[in-house]
C-alpha cells in the first residue's frame, strides 16, 4: 500500500495538491482536518463550548466510520468558526485518540469515493507523517509565509461574499498556527524524513510539479504518464 502523507498549516495549498495527486494516481483521499471540524461543528451546533473537553471526546467517540468518511464532503464545516473550533478540540488527547483508528484503517485499506479499493492513499493533516502514518513512503510538509496564507484565505472568503478584514484573517491564522504547533499531543511539525516545500511564491502547478519530482526521486518506478497534467 502506497501512502502519500501531506502535512502543513492551513492555506499552504494542501487541499489542492492532495486532490490532484489522488486524481492522477487514482488513490483514495482523506482530508483529516474534516474529522476535527466535524467534532467542532457538533459541539457548537449543540450549544457547547469548543473548550468542553469531555463533550468533545464524547462526540469524537460517537462518530461512526461512515460518518467520518463523509465529513470531508460537507461544506457546512468549512467556515472559519469551525476551523478554529477544530483547532481547539484537536489539542485534546482524547479526541485525537478517538479519531486515530479510523485514519490508520483508511490508510491501510483506502476506499475511493465510488467504493472501489485503491492502490494507495493520500492523507492530509498535521500529524500524518509523524503519528498516523510514520511509515508512509512519501512525506511532504508544506509551509508558506503567514502573510501570503492570510492573503489567500482573505481572497477566498471575499469570493464567498463574506465581509472580512485582512488583519483579522492574519491574526486568526497566527493564533491557529500557535495552537496547532504548541500543543503537547501530535503537534504540527515535519517528520524528520519529510520533503519540506515553501509554497509562498509557487503556483499550484509549481507545487504539484515539485512534489512529483520528489516522488520520482524516491521511486523511479512511478510511470511518467501518470504524473503529467495541469490543474
Ligand atoms: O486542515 P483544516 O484547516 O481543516 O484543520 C482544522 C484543524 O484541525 C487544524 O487547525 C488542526 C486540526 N487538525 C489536526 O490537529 N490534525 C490533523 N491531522 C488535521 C487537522
Amino acid at each position: 500500500m502506497s501512502i502519500i502523507a501531506i502535512d502543513g498549516s492551513s492555506a499552504t495549498g494542501k487541499g489542492t495538491l492532495c486532490s490532484k495527486l489522488a486524481q492522477v494516481f487514482d488513490y483514495a483521499y482523506l482530508d483529516t482536518g474534516a474529522l476535527y471540524r466535524g467534532v467542532g461543528y457538533e459541539l457548537l451546533k449543540n450549544g457547547f463550548s469548543p473548550n468542553d473537553e469531555n463533550k468533545a471526546i464524547e462526540i469524537a467517540k460517537s462518530l461512526s466510520g461512515e460518518k467520518m468518511l463523509h465529513l470531508q464532503d460537507e461544506s457546512v464545516i468549512r467556515t472559519e468558526e469551525y476551523g478554529k473550533a477544530a483547532s481547539i478540540v484537536s489539542a485534546f488527547p482524547g479526541v485525537r485518540k478517538a479519531l486515530f483508528e479510523f485514519q490508520r484503517r483508511f490508510a491501510q485499506n483506502p476506499v475511493k469515493k465510488d467504493g472501489a479499493i485503491a492502490q494507495g492513499a493520500v492523507l492530509d493533516g498535521r500529524d500524518i507523517g509523524t503519528v498516523i502514518c510514520p511509515d508512509a513512503e512519501y512525506k511532504i510538509f508544506l509551509t508558506a509565509r503567514p502573510e501570503i496564507r492570510a492573503e489567500r484565505r482573505f481572497k477566498e472568503l471575499q469570493l464567498k461574499g463574506l465581509c472580512v478584514i485582512y488583519e483579522d484573517v492574519l491574526s486568526d491564522i497566527l493564533a491557529r498556527d500557535k495552537r496547532d504547533s504548541e500543543r503537547t499531543t501530535a503537534p504540527l511539525k515535519p517528520a524528520d524524513d519529510a520533503f519540506i516545500l515553501d509554497t509562498s511564491d509557487l503556483t499550484a502547478d509549481d507545487v504539484y510539479a515539485q512534489v512529483v519530482c520528489f516522488i520520482q526521486e524516491r521511486n523511479q518506478k512511478v510511470p511518467q504518464t501518470r504524473l503529467g497534467g495541469q490543474f
